[in-house]
């Protein structure tokens, strides 16, 4: 099967299992990701906004805006990179994904990172930081990049060598002068990784 073709089975089985059923009642549309399937960048967001409930695509609201200055910046664009989130419908007023919704998308996320076979992946915000690594502070991890083995399929006990990158999520830095030099800063520090 081609990549496309085992993405859309994912995204099918995501409806089919009706995961998250409380979720989807409420959201216009499921988010499944987007971007180049053979990338070797792939970045994960925490859960679709408004905006990206409406369009069924991740990151094209304000905090997409300012991700893709971010990768212009290091002279990648939305075509270089594949883009999801943890959770792919809209929580209500855009609050934080409850654990237990994390832990029922958490599966299709492995299934994801194992279909694209990313060689970098940059977590954005810590809900999505806190999938591959617990216990740690983002405001002392951001920005650096760390070698994991990661167990994409339990079953078959395999495992997939990748770059991890935790950056701040772009939504924060919105309104913060501060977070977003930082942001752009751990882009720049990273660019040899990402090029
Ligand atoms: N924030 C996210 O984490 N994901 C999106 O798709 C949009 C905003």
């Amino acid at each position: 099967m081609q990549k496309k073709e085992m993405l859309d089975k994912l995204r099918y089985d995501i409806i089919n299992q009706d995961i998250c059923p409380d979720l989807r009642k409420q959201a216009t549309n499921l988010v499944f990701g987007s971007g180049n399937v053979d990338a070797k960048i792939m970045l994960i967001g925490e859960a679709p906004g408004k905006n990206e409930d409406l369009s069924g695509e991740p990151f094209v609201g304000a905090a997409g805006k300012l991700l893709n200055e971010l990768l212009l910046s290091v002279e990648l664009n939305r075509e270089d990179v594949y883009i999801t989130n943890i959770v792919k419908y809209r929580p209500p007023q855009n609050r934080d994904p409850f654990p237990e919704e994390t832990v029922q998308f958490l599966p299709f996320l492995k299934k994801q990172i194992e279909i694209i076979s990313p060689d970098i992946i940059i977590t954005l915000g810590r809900h999505s930081m806190n999938c591959f690594l617990s216990n740690q502070q983002i405001s002392k991890i951001h920005g650096i990049p760390r070698k994991m083995k990661l167990n994409v399929n339990k079953l078959q006990n395999k495992y997939k060598e990748i770059i991890l990158i935790p950056f701040f999520h772009p939504a924060a830095a919105l309104y913060n002068g501060g977070l977003r030099d930082s942001l752009f800063l751990d882009f720049k520090k990273v660019a040899k990784y990402l090029n």
